[in-house]
């Protein structure tokens, strides 16, 4: 047993510290099958000290560490390259609830509690924690954190940036910041919180978090509407906004190719509408009371789309059951893209007025370099962020498909490039566009972001080849 691996051995149990290929082979590949990299253990502290203490180790035998929640990353964030010298520090077993606090609505938590346990704790404490994504039964908030997630309720609650009070972070030496404050209002100097939700890990590992909690909605009103594109469906989302204002609570986005996949692949969805649309949203509204004014408001914003041509067709739900038919349709797009096979994803935001521009562009675009190809296109049209993943042309060869998924990439980006968007709305950079940084981040953003890794993480130790390419100062 090598000295490092018996003490990290000697501070967290034999139990805990996984140097067999079966014991690891769970986190070295990730969710999307796409990366699988090695690791000379992977450790899974149960405190904050132990955390502290594993990271002390690392850092006196240089070996880089890579945070891991529930490793639903899109990006490949979580999962270590394939050189095995790394240490993937699993905060699994952080996981408790530490306190609930129903009169200033604040939870504070473990960062390995999944999101799921979350939402369950502030429901059975009469409150609500809006944040939801399709992977809430297994991500952490330590990974929604470090990946500074949005989800399907951001129109309405924020990104969980938005949603977090305060922190505690264990830096690469193994000192800890306990910035676990349970403040709305605190003016004394830099936000360092903000600065490590969406750090992916490369900072610090965090280890705790308060959240803020809001009145549990107990009126909700959901409906499935047909629409002609992406321009139909943003004129659809003024008219809602006009009638509904912040009951708006999701407005999410799908072509029709992204539907036909969905229930070619998804045995349980059914399309709840006449025919195959061109396009569908799904419109969520929620508030305290009053179901029935709730859905009264939402058929009158339905009938003011009808009248403009806007809405082509529309369900809307009569129960929790068939609201939930409808998020399963929505909610089952990932795993049917990953059935479907290796497609070229891409996690993209912009101002939400370009966005049926955007997609108009890249389409051309995409097709000019693969004819046939096929874009699916879903997300949260509301945030201005779109996932435009593309597939190959029928009967591609997926090797050629392959080879031509960086110049894809590259024509995609230079759209969302000419609307000052971004190339990582939600998911992240992770592994999987740390090659794009260098062409869509400013040289200057690049240097300060280098000169606060260096400031936190002077080895380098803390997740290698994520979000950060190579810097070209030293
Ligand atoms: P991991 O995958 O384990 O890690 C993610 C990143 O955070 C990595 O860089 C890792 O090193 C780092 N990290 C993890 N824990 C810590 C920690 N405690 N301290 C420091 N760094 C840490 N994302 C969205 O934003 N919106 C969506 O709608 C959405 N839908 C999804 C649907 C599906 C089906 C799946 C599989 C994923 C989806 N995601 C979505 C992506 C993913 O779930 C989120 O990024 C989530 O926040 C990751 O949490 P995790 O605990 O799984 O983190
Ligand atoms: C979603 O909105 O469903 C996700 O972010 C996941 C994905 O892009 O596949
Ligand atoms: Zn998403």
């Amino acid at each position: 047993m090598d000295d490092l691996i018996a003490e990290l051995a000697g501070v967290l149990g034999e139990a805990n510290v996984f140097v067999t290929p079966e014991d690891q082979a769970p986190f070295l590949t990730d969710w999307l099958g796409k990366y699988h990299g090695a690791a000379r253990a992977v450790i899974r502290p149960g405190s904050t000290a132990e955390v502290a203490a594993a990271m002390r180790i690392c850092a006196r035998h240089a070996a880089p560490v890579v945070p891991q929640g529930g490793n639903t990353s899109m990006s490949g964030g979580a999962t270590p390259d394939e050189t095995g010298k790394a240490v993937v520090l699993s905060l699994a077993r952080l996981n408790s609830i530490r306190d609930i606090d129903a009169v200033g609505n604040t939870i504070t938590v473990d960062a390995g509690v999944i999101l799921a346990k979350v939402q369950q704790a502030a429901d059975a404490a009469g409150r609500f924690f809006p944040l939801s994504l399709g992977a809430e039964g297994s991500c952490t908030i330590g990974g929604n954190l470090a990946a500074n997630a949005g989800g399907v309720a951001v129109l309405r609650y924020g990104t969980m940036r938005e949603l977090t009070l305060g922190l505690e972070v264990v830096l690469a030496d193994g000192r800890v910041w306990d910035g676990l404050t349970a403040l709305r209002k605190d003016n004394t100097g830099y936000a360092l919180r903000d600065l490590f939700i969406g750090s992916e890990g490369t900072l610090g590992v965090i280890t705790g978090a308060v959240l803020k909690l809001f009145a549990q909605p107990h009126a909700r009103a959901s409906a499935f509407v047909a629409v002609a594109g992406a321009a139909a469906a943003l004129s659809l989302l003024g008219a809602v906004r006009d009638r509904c204002g912040d009951r708006l609570t999701a407005f999410e986005f799908m072509t029709g190719d992204c539907l036909s996949l969905i229930l070619r692949h998804i045995g349980d969805a059914r399309l709840p509408l006449a025919a195959m649309p061109q396009a569908a949203v799904l419109i969520e509204l929620s508030d305290q009371d009053d179901e029935a004014g709730l859905r009264e408001r939402l058929e009158a914003a339905l009938a003011d789309g009808i009248e403009a041509g806007l809405v082509l067709d529309a369900a809307i739900a009569q129960d929790g059951a068939q609201a939930r038919a409808f998020w399963r349709i929505r909610e089952g797009v990932s795993e049917a893209l990953v059935r479907e096979g290796k497609a070229a994803k891409h996690d993209v935001s912009m101002p939400v007025s370009a966005m049926a521009d955007f997609v108009a562009a890249a389409d051309a675009a995409v097709h000019a370099v693969a004819p046939g190809i096929s874009p699916i296109v879903f997300g949260h049209l509301g945030d201005g962020n779109l996932h435009y993943n593309l597939l190959p042309a029928e009967g591609q060869d997926p090797a050629a498909f392959a080879a031509l998924a960086p110049e894809l990439t590259r024509v995609v980006h230079d759209e969302i490039g000419r609307r000052r968007g971004s190339i990582s709305a939600e998911h992240g950079i992770g592994q999987l566009r740390v090659s794009e940084m260098p062409r869509r981040k400013a040289p200057l953003e690049l240097e300060l972001m280098h000169q606060l890794k260096h400031l936190l993480d002077p080895a380098g130790l803390l997740n290698p080849g994520k979000l950060l390419p190579p810097s070209t100062k030293n």
